[in-house]
């Protein structure tokens, strides 16, 4: 397809201006390359609350008020749950609208493919973001494994807890719908939050050839079942091994400015380790990254480990993108299927007593 930079503004709307707003619109505040012309919740509640960040802004019902409005869109932050992604991407795509859609992607390949086909078809940008890939201890982890710092890496782990107290408010709305996806088979913590730790896998060392799988469930209220005590493993096509454990401490206190969850990731080199202590919420109080080598232990105390930066930098860098249309997207509609993949690999393991499998043969 044959992108045209913007040589002016990018015209945006939010489609979608729940819980995650409060996050994704720090890209957008303050930003010279961005002019936020539209605001779209059904909710009349939610459009009268954003008002206040866009006084400028239109507020509609729906996406298609906003397109038959006549305000003039060029790309669309799209914040909705997950059920509605697809539909919603084929719709927007289909008004000539680039979209910056929330992660998961979807929850199965024949939506992933609905929506790639769209693109191609509208010619539009379609761009799922992934802000873990913008926290800047993530980020310089990635650089420590890709350079001589601990020698070759040969192996990782990450681990998530998700406690039961802590945190900020999320709305009983917010809860419905990722509760109907549990029923589904998506769980919160291996397909929902999990979408991050995956992404974040193929980031650092690329393409999955096998997954192995073991995912449990533990019920937490009427009706709700956690997927968790799990594990998932893999191999990367370069041969660096991951593990992921996850579970559920739900009665646990995790102090967190968001969402009250545990997270690390720690790389093992021929020389050395290098873990990243905490993400989202603030659990292990260390330098939110520590790299040990030569009998040394390095900490990292001024990084911006504030985990809403991580969607600041990451709406910049797409607003950046339709300005400029340089560097990788981080990411495309192509990688996101990739994630989705590796997902629905681990699935179809756990399905099977834990077998091997290609996340290329789903
Ligand atoms: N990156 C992250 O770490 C992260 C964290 C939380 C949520 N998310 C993702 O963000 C998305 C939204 O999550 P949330 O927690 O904000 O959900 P939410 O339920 O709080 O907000 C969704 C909003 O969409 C509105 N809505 C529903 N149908 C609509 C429609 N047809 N058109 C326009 N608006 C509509 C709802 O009224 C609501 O205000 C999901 O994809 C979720 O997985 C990502």
């Amino acid at each position: 397809m044959n992108f045209l930079p913007y040589d002016r503004p990018v015209r945006a709307a939010f489609i979608g201006l729940g819980r995650i707003y409060d996050l994704n619109v720090r890209g957008y505040l303050g930003n010279p390359d961005v002019e936020v012309v539209g605001l779209v919740d059904p909710s009349d509640e939610r459009r009268a609350q954003r008002q206040a960040d866009w006084p400028a802004a239109r507020t509609f019902a729906s996406a298609a008020e906003l397109a038959s409005s006549g305000v003039e869109i060029d790309a669309v932050e799209v914040l909705l749950p997950v059920q509605l992604h697809a539909d919603a991407v084929v719709e927007m795509l289909g008004y000539g609208w680039h979209v910056n859609l929330q992660k998961p992607m979807c929850s199965d390949l024949l939506d992933a493919q609905r929506m790639l086909d769209a693109a191609k078809t509208s010619e539009r940008v379609l761009r799922v973001m992934e802000n873990y890939l913008f926290y800047e201890p993530l980020r310089k982890l990635k650089a420590v494994a890709e350079t001589d710092e601990i020698g070759e890496v040969s192996s990782y782990h990450i681990k998530t807890v998700g406690t039961g107290a802590g945190g900020w408010e999320v709305p009983i709305s917010s809860w419905l719908w990722q509760w109907e996806q549990m029923k589904l088979g998506r769980g919160i913590m291996v397909f929902d939050d999990g979408w991050h730790k995956l992404s974040t896998a193929i980031w650092l060392f690329g393409p999955v050839r096998e997954v192995r799988a073991w995912i449990g469930s533990t019920p937490v209220g009427p009706g709700v079942e956690l997927d968790v005590p799990s594990v998932l493993s893999w191999e990367h096509e370069n041969g660096v091994r991951g593990v992921w454990d996850i579970d559920v401490a739900i009665d646990m206190y995790m102090r967190s400015d968001y969402y009250p969850n545990d997270e690390r990731w720690e790389i093992t080199g021929r020389r050395g380790y290098a873990r990243v202590n905490r993400c989202t919420g603030r659990g292990i109080q260390q330098p939110s990254l520590e790299i040990y080598s030569g009998g040394e232990m390095r900490g990292y105390h001024a990084l911006d480990d504030d985990w809403a930066s991580s969607f600041r930098d990451s709406g910049r860098h797409w607003l950046n993108w339709l300005r400029t249309g340089e560097g990788p997207l981080l990411w495309s509609g192509q990688e996101a299927q990739a994630v989705l993949r590796f997902a629905l690999a681990a699935y179809a393991s756990s399905a099977s007593g834990g077998i091997s499998v290609d996340p290329a043969a789903i």
